[in-house]
């Protein structure tokens, strides 16, 4: 879905929520402080009136005691200007990575097994990063440069002249409004074009890091070397082109405020000629229109980045509006896993059938083992039964899977997946996220059922040894043996185990499947393999072909 930039903008402003008087704050500070600036100039041409002698009440004293007034508190509200504009900015961040993080978490586990991971990832680093400058750097720059605008207009128009007032309307509407949105036109593609190769540029360069191993395995690092010179030099030639428009647009800018200050004294001179304004108020309306462009020239340099802000807005509130494949279910039934009927179940990712008509019946106490070719469906079919994705035909103890509380789903039935991910942590840690109180005895005891206790004893620092994905330490099947121990340790009624054993030598796996059979009669196990060995200890096989299932053999 894309919005235009108007409703982006809209949208992330009522993100701010409670921080919203914060922000008001920020600005008025902001647009105050500009004042004060302005104000500094202002009271010094007040003082040169009062010299040649135009009847100023103010005292001399006044007119410098306000003059430095101004220029102190200038300086004290900028500060708090950018205090209260970063404090909004990076306050809003945390709250807009914690509503993603909840997001994601209703959106899981269908959302991460999806294609579409990368994206993620770069939504919850880059596209925030990037919305800093949005809230820091975008809205209030706006206000500010309205409500000061507006106050210059209204006081040159008061105190000057109302010819004066509208010169700096129309140079500010120039300057301020059809610039900005001259040059963001023409920016647009530019920017986009960019956006997207330098998406596909850190793409590729992280693949190749990733994939380095097989680069030069492959004897293929120059053809790699070369795509990657390729590339940059099209994002270095992009690069130049926005620094050169962006340049343009600069300069344009600020040709623009001299002529607008050429042409407020020329119309003061005019009207001084006219003898419709006196020499020493044309100079306190020129010197005020003079002084007043800071806030106007800030926004003119914001659309450079201000596509670039949109586009992360406009991704980030797509996943804040994205309906989940499963809502988590509540205060519905609770149950205690007795039996598992499968009736009439078909299932799709998109629109290829995987399941077709699918029944199995499994009773407490049996291990059961799935087979069949790769891609045939195995995993999905163990995923439906966790309702990582809605399905219709699950039964368990006669109640509709749809019907019952997710806690009590994943109380009463496990997983372990084809894959194991390690966090950045300890192996005790590592156990611990599948009971958080299990006592050192019932670690212990999962690890030995995993056969994997002996190895991390023999690491130096034993079940306080760093793992995890920057490490990468573990070898495949260490990594899969510590995902079954979680699985024991997790105590569930119901085991579903996707190839647990496929990177196991043939004497852990012969542990393994003995710690199963002794599982057997209390824990109800499924069994996902393409091994005859592991089979062996099944009661019952069932086999998915073409997207079908068929009991072959006991
Ligand atoms: N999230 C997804 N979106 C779309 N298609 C998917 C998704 N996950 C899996 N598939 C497709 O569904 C089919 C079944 O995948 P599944 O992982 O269930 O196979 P499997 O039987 O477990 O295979 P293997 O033995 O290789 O593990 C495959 O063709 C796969 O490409
Ligand atoms: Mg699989």
């Amino acid at each position: 879905m894309r919005r235009n930039g108007l409703l982006i903008m809209l949208k992330l402003i009522t993100l701010v929520g409670s921080f919203f008087f914060v922000m008001v704050l920020a600005i008025l500070n902001g647009a105050i402080g500009n004042l004060c600036a302005s104000g500094v100039m202002i009271f010094a041409s007040l003082g040169v009136a009062k010299v040649i002698g135009e009847n100023v009440v103010l005292p001399f004293g006044w007119i410098i005691a306000l003059t430095i007034g101004c220029g102190i508190l200038r300086g004290i509200l900028r500060y708090f200007e950018q205090y209260s504009n970063h404090y909004i900015a990076f306050k809003l961040l945390a709250i807009i990575r914690d509503k993603i993080f909840t997001k994601l978490r209703i959106l899981a586990p269908a959302k991460l097994e999806s294609k579409k991971k990368g994206s993620i990832i770069s939504l919850l680093t880059a596209d925030i990063e990037t919305l800093e400058v949005f809230y820091a750097h975008t809205i209030s720059p706006i206000a500010i440069a309205l409500i000061s605008s507006i106050t210059i207009i209204i006081f040159v128009s008061i105190i000057s002249s109302i010819y004066l007032g509208l010169v700096a309307l129309i140079s500010y509407l120039i300057i301020g409004v059809l610039l900005p949105i001259i040059s963001s036109k023409a920016l647009k593609s530019t920017g986009v074009k960019y956006r997207n190769e330098f998406a596909s540029f850190s793409a590729y360069f992280l693949d190749s890091i990733k994939g380095v191993k097989e680069i030069i395995l492959n004897n293929s690092e120059n053809r790699r070397k070369e795509e990657i010179n390729k590339r940059s030099t099209k994002l270095f030639n992009n690069t130049t082109l926005i620094k050169r428009k962006s340049s343009i647009s600069f300069g344009i800018t600020e040709v623009l405020v001299s002529l607008s200050i050429i042409v407020s004294l020329i119309v003061g001179i005019i009207l001084v000629n006219n003898n419709e304004l006196t020499l020493g108020f044309m100079i306190i309306g020129v010197v005020a229109i003079t002084s007043s462009f800071g806030p106007i020239i800030a926004i003119s340099s914001l659309p450079s980045n201000l596509t670039q802000t949109f586009a992360s807005g406009d991704r980030v509130l797509n996943l804040m509006e994205e309906a989940p494949q499963v809502i988590d279910v509540s205060n519905k039934n609770d149950f205690k896993y007795e039996k598992l009927d499968v009736n009439n179940l078909d299932f799709k990712y998109d629109n290829e059938l995987i399941l077709k008509d699918i029944n199995l019946n499994i009773n407490k106490g049996e291990i059961v083992g799935i087979v069949g070719e790769s891609g045939c469906g195995k995993s999905t079919l163990l995923k439906l039964l966790l309702r990582f994705y809605e399905s219709k035909g699950i039964k368990y103890n006669d109640i509709d899977i749809n019907e019952i509380n997710t806690n009590s789903l994943y109380e009463n039935v496990t997983m372990a997946s084809q894959t194991t991910y390690l966090f950045d942590d300890t192996i005790l840690y590592n156990l611990k996220i599948a009971k958080e109180d299990a006592s050192e005895e019932e670690i212990i005891e999962a690890c030995k059922k995993a056969s994997i206790h002996d190895f991390i004893m023999s690491l130096p620092d034993g079940y306080n040894t760093k793992v995890g994905p920057t490490l990468n330490n573990l070898s495949a099947g260490e990594k899969q043996r510590i995902g079954l121990a979680r699985c024991f340790l997790r105590g569930s009624e119901l085991i579903l185990l996707d190839e647990v054993t496929s990177n196991v030598d043939a004497i852990n796996e012969g542990i393994i499947l003995k710690s199963l059979k002794d599982l057997k009669n209390e824990k109800t196990i499924i069994l996902v393999s393409h091994r005859k060995s592991t089979m062996a200890i099944a009661d019952r096989i069932y086999e998915i072909d073409k997207g079908r299932i068929i009991e072959y053999g006991r």
